[in-house]
């Protein structure tokens, strides 16, 4: 569970923001926790004391993919399939981990939830991609664990882990996603989120 961002969008830090009694990231390591053996939270810098709601704690990095290394070196090597989960979305059911996992172990490098995309999508510079054949692409993502690690060799960035893998010559699928699964990037979407919690 990556949750070292420092929210600049949001105005702070955002993963320990109350939510529903708790705090935000409690909602994804509890997903997590129901679908995996073993909970690594990747927390900021500055916080990386161990949390008890985590098996292991480590401190993230400078970018979204660094972190997700810093959480690589605390999953066990033994360890065949890894699920990268943002903290920031902390509506994802557990059903959603279990369905990015299944896909991996019937042979895939990496599964991911996407979305249809409702909206016509415009460049800004002028126009219009076909959003057919499009989805918007959630966490939590599944992947082959040495697909993952190998991926990730050479530091590389992007947004998410599949662009990584995929990259790296692997085969990643798409799993239906869930709408409710919003990412919480500014403060009108922790309302939203708010008002779907169960
Ligand atoms: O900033 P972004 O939208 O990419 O954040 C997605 C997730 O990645 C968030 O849960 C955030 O806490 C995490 N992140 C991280 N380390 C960073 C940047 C983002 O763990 N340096």
């Amino acid at each position: 569970v990556v949750a070292a961002g420092s929210g600049t969008r949001f105005g702070g830090p955002k993963q320990y923001t109350e939510l529903g009694g708790r705090r935000l990231v409690d909602w994804a390591l509890d997903a997590a926790r129901r679908a995996c053996d073993g909970v690594v939270l990747v927390a900021p810098p500055d916080r990386p004391d161990h949390d008890p709601a985590a098996d292991h704690t480590v401190p993230g990095g400078a970018t979204r993919s660094a972190s997700v290394r810093c959480g690589l070196e605390a999953v066990p090597a033994d360890a065949p399939v890894v699920v990268v989960h943002d903290a920031a979305r902390p509506l994802a059911p557990p059903e959603l981990f279990d369905a990015v996992i299944e896909a991996v172990e019937a042979g895939a490098d990496g599964a991911v939830p996407g979305v249809l995309v409702a909206d016509t999508l415009r460049r800004v510079e002028g126009g219009v991609l076909d959003r057919d054949g499009v989805v918007a692409v959630q966490t939590p993502q599944a992947f082959r664990a040495d697909a993952l690690r190998r991926a990730h060799e050479g530091d590389p960035d992007a947004t998410d882990d599949a662009t990584l893998v995929e990259a790296a010559g692997g085969r990643v699928v798409v799993v239906e996603g869930d709408r409710r699964n919003l990412k919480v990037t500014d403060p009108t979407d922790l309302e939203l989120v708010r008002a779907l919690l169960p």
